[in-house]
């Protein structure tokens, strides 16, 4: 048997010499084909989770949403809340419904109706968010079923001690400001009118936070803005890409 022993001792086996030339692994094996198509491979792969960072979600800022004719205001008891169901758009279907927990905070100084009408949407990541607190049956109070124009819509009373996330505990008192978790403003409202008697809901905006309650809240409103963005404050400004920041 050949005693292995250091290259260049005198009887050695030279091993460099019986070395095959091997290809580093810098060498390119790949076909010349599937070269030509390595740009749109990369932006096939690159492109899409781009859009998603860079682009807002259909259901962001710049969308107008249509008005939805909740029917009569006597369907909403002063002092209380009712979730309200929906359809935005009837032609789409079920696809459209849409929840705003709606509260008729009688009338103001000037004798102007006021209410308050929170987009259920919740500013974390778009969860909906829930009444925390007894609602319809449990009440003992019926749920209301009207038929309007944007189709048919359902209120159902509701006492919440404030509205909550299922998705990451994100919690919010009754006005929508956020109190706990990681939603970053205060919940979106529903611009509103009331036309015959009747309570029209408009297009959904931003807040950052409300002072005050019911027909004395003071709201700055801010264009409607995605889930997990902020609308006011150092966080707004740092946010990288102006384009989708308001
Ligand atoms: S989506 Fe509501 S807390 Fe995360």
């Amino acid at each position: 048997m050949t005693a292995l022993v250091p290259a260049g001792a005198a009887g050695a086996f030279d091993y460099r010499a019986a070395l095959v030339d091997l290809p580093s692994y810098h060498d390119d094996y790949t076909p010349e084909p599937t070269r030509a198509w390595r740009p749109v491979i990369g932006a096939g792969i690159t492109l899409p989770p781009l859009g998603f960072a860079v682009l807002p979600s259909f259901d962001g800022e710049g969308i107008k949403t249509r008005d939805v004719n909740l029917g009569p205001i006597t369907n909403f008891p002063e002092g209380e809340y009712v979730i309200a169901t929906f359809m935005e758009s009837p032609e789409l279907g079920e696809v459209s419904r849409r929840t705003a927990f709606v509260r008729n905070n009688g009338r103001t100084e000037n004798g102007t109706p006021s209410f308050t009408a929170i987009y259920s949407r919740c500013v974390h990541l778009g969860c909906p968010v829930q009444a925390n607190g007894p609602s319809g049956q449990i009440l003992g109070l019926p749920t209301v079923k009207e038929k309007t124009k944007n189709g048919p819509v359902t209120f159902s009373p509701t006492v919440p001690a404030g509205f909550g996330c299922p998705c990451h505990g994100g919690q919010y008192d009754t006005e929508g400001n956020r109190t706990a978790g990681p939603p970053v403003r205060g919940l979106d409202r529903y611009e509103y009118s009331i036309k015959n008697g009747r309570l029209v809901l408009g297009s959904a905006y931003s807040v950052d936070y409300v002072r005050g309650a019911g027909k004395d809240a003071r709201i700055k409103k801010y264009p409607l803005h995605n889930p997990g963005q902020h609308v006011a404050g150092p966080e707004f400004w740092l946010w990288p890409i102006p384009e989708i920041r308001a």
